[in-house]
């Protein structure tokens, strides 16, 4: 999601900041989630499948770091926030069981999907290196998302409920994340 442009906010750093910063909080947020799903579900079969996507979030998070202090962004001011709302919806759906978890899953993989695919798009010819980045990461986020549902996302009760709310989270999640 793209918040309309303000007055003077329109040069291509303060752009790559935003999408930086927004990037960062995100890959934060789903290390987080991934932590709270894994504090729940500490038996469940579904656990070294968690543990791969954990890591590969990690990964994630541990590129934004380098990228954010070799381009001098700073941070998102809401990553305490992150930490704690991230834990919370991880391990709030852990406890309605696994396949809940897999559901949260599938419906943060899908927006952040969307959200690397609109970044991609956007990327001027000079940033290939970090295109390569996103491109890689965001095939990675599918892999979560096809994971998720190959696990039984689907059989959650209220699926469409859930995913819709978690979705529109994430999005709003997003929205504030560029900016604060
Ligand atoms: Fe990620
Ligand atoms: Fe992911």
């Amino acid at each position: 999601m793209i918040p309309l442009p303000l007055p003077g906010d329109d040069d291509a750093a303060e752009s790559m900041a935003r999408m930086l910063r927004v990037d960062h909080a995100g890959e934060y947020g789903a290390q987080r989630i991934y932590a709270g799903q894994l504090a729940v579900l500490k038996n469940d079969a579904a656990v070294g499948e968690i543990r791969t996507m954990a890591a590969q979030e990690e990964a994630h998070l541990a590129e934004f770091n380098r990228l954010l202090v070799a381009r001098r962004v700073r941070p998102s001011a809401l990553l305490p926030f992150w930490h704690v709302a991230g834990f919370a919806l991880g391990a709030g759906t852990a406890l309605l069981g696994s396949k809940a978890a897999m559901a949260c899953t599938v419906a943060v993989e899908s927006v952040i999907a969307e959200h690397y695919a609109n970044q991609i798009n956007r990327l001027p010819q000079s940033e290939a290196a970090l295109g390569a980045t996103l491109t890689k990461f965001r095939a990675e986020e599918m892999e979560h998302h096809d994971t998720g549902l190959a696990h039984g996302a689907e059989a959650t009760p209220a699926y469409p409920l859930l995913t819709a709310a978690i979705r529109r989270g994430c999005k709003a999640a997003i929205w504030l994340a560029e900016g604060v």
